[in-house]
């Protein structure tokens, strides 16, 4: 009867608080109603000690744990507010959390465990295979061109895009007259041209007589013929003739007939010389005797 509880009002006094193992004690006072025997109410005071966690430590399996932000993610929370880092993370000052350390930048990545870097989406490793510095072209790029930023080519330096952003070619500051751009500023000039290396322009060669058809002048001042022809057996003097050169079949198909042409005439020697032989038999001789002879 004396404790029944009907109402009760907490006054929390803090009078003491010891941090032996963390734990800190308060005492308790606290008023209840309690009915008398003739049914009135009367308050009662009553005090007790209490043990809670203190300030900064938190319950935790039945020990009071520090407390830190997150629970101090790979690392340790040693005392409140206090995160001790695992090897390879540091303390982020601001957030108050370890964060994996990368001794590279990872590009377009993020360090997401100590010295590895995760590659955000449409980005991969590139040729150092350790950081995110490559973005991926679902198509592949064309020639003379690289994936610059996900699914976009730009061509390479010293190239230029043409033909509507589908292609790409070396960019020659003197536009190569007379030849064409093979590389950025590197001109390969037209047949009786060569580069002259102080005006950087394909310059004509000079013959002193003039070429034959499909004969060009040389840089070393003499008649060569084009591709597909040579210069003639029957050339003589100075003056150059080009012949048309005999394509690869048409000889095969000449050396193949002078080879049976020989074989040929090999067997016939062979067959002529064995049927002589035959004359010689003593038989034969005997039978073209005995036709003589009957013929007589
Ligand atoms: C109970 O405690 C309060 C405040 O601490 C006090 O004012 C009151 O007089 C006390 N009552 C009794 C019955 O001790
Ligand atoms: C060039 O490309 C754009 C967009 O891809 C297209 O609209 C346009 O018709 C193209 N022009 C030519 C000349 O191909
Ligand atoms: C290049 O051109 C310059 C100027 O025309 C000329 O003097 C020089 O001889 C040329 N060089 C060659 C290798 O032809």
């Amino acid at each position: 009867m004396d404790l029944n509880i009907m109402k009760f009002l907490i006054f929390t006094i803090f009078l003491q608080c010891t941090f032996a193992d963390n734990w800190c004690t308060r005492v308790v006072h606290r008023t209840y109603n309690v009915e008398n025997d003739d049914g009135t109410l009367q308050p009662k005071n009553i005090t007790r000690n209490e043990r809670y966690c203190c300030e900064g430590y938190y319950l935790n399996d039945g020990d009071c744990a520090p407390k830190c932000v997150e629970n101090c993610p790979n690392g340790k929370c040693v005392a409140p507010g206090e995160c001790v880092c695992n090897e390879g993370y540091n303390l982020d000052v601001e957030s108050q959390i370890c964060q994996p350390v990368c001794s590279m930048d990872c590009g377009f990545g993020k360090c997401s465990k100590p010295e590895f870097c995760e590659c955000f989406e449409g980005y991969t490793y590139g040729l150092s295979s350790i950081v995110c510095n490559q973005a991926i072209c679902k198509e592949p790029c064309q020639e003379f061109s690289t994936c610059v930023r996900p699914n976009e080519c730009e061509c390479m330096e010293g190239y230029r895009s043409i033909a509507n952003n589908t292609k790409c070619e070396p960019i020659c500051e003197t536009g190569c007259p007379n030849g064409v751009c093979i590389k950025p500023n590197m001109c390969a000039c037209n047949l009786g041209f060569s580069m002259n290396f102080t005006l950087r322009s394909c310059q004509e060669n000079i013959c002193e007589l003039p070429c034959p058809e499909h004969g060009y002048c040389e840089v070393n001042g003499r008649c060569d013929c084009i591709d597909g022809y040579i210069i003639s057996m029957f050339t003589t003097g100075p003056k150059v003739l080009c012949e048309e050169r005999l394509p690869h079949a048409l000889k095969l198909l000449a050396i193949f007939l002078a080879c049976t042409l020989v074989f040929a005439i090999i067997i016939m020697i062979i067959v002529k010389c064995m049927t002589r032989k035959v004359d010689y038999e003593p038989q034969k001789v005997e039978e073209k005797y005995k036709i003589k002879h009957t013929a007589m």
